[in-house]
């Protein structure tokens, strides 16, 4: 049965997880993949996070099924965190999902269901597992420009020229915040544009929510997905708790439809059915850690400024390796680092230039120049800046 069975090809992010654990270095840094680490390297559970559990471990009494669609305190609060307000919700549809990439998957074959004709579009530089998943949903996808790799900044031009071309009923799969890889996010001014360009070409935009709370605010992050929500007839969401809460392993997401309000109930019908088909019941332990912070003023209070404590961290990790790479190389080439919303940013290195900084001097970052900022801290910072200034001498 297996013999015609291709060799698999590892995901570039895992397969780097896996050579960074393997790599026996004492002084090995790690800025590959996308998980917070604080200025010892370390992931710790949230306070917020663990008090909840003492709490859910007392009062829990049953685990037994829920509905397909998961629990539904974690659903409204979530819908709260995401859309605050902006919509009633007779129009949201929701279903819990295990993590964010689930929910990017699920949404998939939703609008394959709906429309499989239907082309999604996804930024030129893009999460590497974007395209699997579309591809594993039988869907296709075409590129969008996004960044300007001179600036660093966004391709404003190529990007709205490219959604120009895009054909009425086509998806756009936007980051909702801290893109990822770039770390290049939209303006509102750029988010209004980009609503009333879709609202015009009769496009579906698709919002990936991965980072909410890492880039400006909670609120502030969210308020480009709130606005294409209050003005267009239809958007999709998928949702991640792994990063804002904390809860990478417990796999805590959710899929969203925003639509007509005649059409909600036939959306959630159609999200549970596919949960049904797929794993049937979302997992239910992280979400109710959500739901249970996000419903008590003192934990939400708390987990907000464990949050704002890491979104601070990496911002400054941001600036301080900007600066210690304009003072390596005496020019200000990386500086847009310090502009950068998010984890992410790519950094304009040629594959072989990343493959010396990781033999060389135990630096890991994906092939592609993404380096995760949260991965740094004061000694590595400069240890990474020299490195990096070694390989521009070499060019
Ligand atoms: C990343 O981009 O590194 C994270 O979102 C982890 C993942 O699942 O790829």
């Amino acid at each position: 049965m297996f013999e015609t069975l291709p060799a698999p090809k590892l995901d570039g992010i895992i397969a780097l997880m896996q050579a960074f654990a393997d790599d026996p270095r004492a002084e090995k840094v790690d800025l590959g993949v996308g998980v917070y680490r604080d200025e010892y390297g370390r992931t710790p559970v949230m306070r917020a996070v663990k008090a909840a559990e003492a709490r859910i471990l007392e009062a829990q009494d049953s685990k037994s099924y829920l509905s397909l669609a998961g629990d539904r305190a974690f659903l409204e609060a979530m819908e709260t965190l995401l859309l605050g307000g902006s919509v009633p919700g007779a129009r949201v549809a929701a279903v819990g999902t295990p993590g964010g990439t689930a929910a990017v998957r699920q949404i998939c074959e939703l609008i394959k269901r709906a429309r499989p004709e239907a082309t999604i579009w996804v930024s030129a530089q893009t999460w590497p597992n974007h395209l699997p998943l579309i591809a594993a949903a039988g869907m296709q996808s075409r590129p969008y420009r996004y960044l300007d790799r001179e600036s660093g900044a966004l391709d404003r031009e190529g990007f709205f020229a490219d959604l120009e071309q895009m054909a009425a009923g086509d998806v756009v799969l936007l980051h909702g915040c801290c893109h990822n890889p770039t770390g290049v996010d939209l303006s509102l001014q750029d988010w209004a544009e980009t609503a009333a360009l879709i609202e015009r070409r009769g496009m579906v935009p698709f919002v990936d929510m991965a980072y909410q709370g890492f880039g400006v605010s909670l609120d502030a992050d969210a308020g480009g997905l709130r606005h294409l929500a209050a003005r267009l007839p239809e958007v999709l969401v998928a949702a991640s708790c792994s990063k804002n809460f904390g809860l990478y392993r417990e796999r805590v997401g959710l899929a969203m439809a925003v639509v007509e309000p005649g059409l909600r109930d036939t959306l959630a019908g159609t999200l549970a059915g596919l949960n049904r088909q797929s794993f049937a019941f979302p997992p239910d332990h992280g979400g109710r850690v959500v739901s249970t912070i996000l419903g008590d003023t003192a934990l939400r209070h708390g987990w907000q400024g464990e949050l704002d404590a890491m979104r601070i961290r990496v911002a400054e990790n941001r600036r301080a390796l900007a600066e210690a790479i304009r003072a390596e190389t005496g020019s200000d080439r990386f500086g847009f680092i310090a502009a950068q919303n998010g984890m992410f940013s790519l950094l304009p290195l040629a594959p072989a230039e990343v493959e010396t900084l990781r033999d060389k001097h135990a630096i890991y970052m994906l092939g592609d120049g993404r380096v995760n900022m949260a991965g740094l801290n004061a000694e590595t910072i400069d240890v990474t800046a020299r490195a990096i200034a070694e390989v521009l001498q070499a060019r």
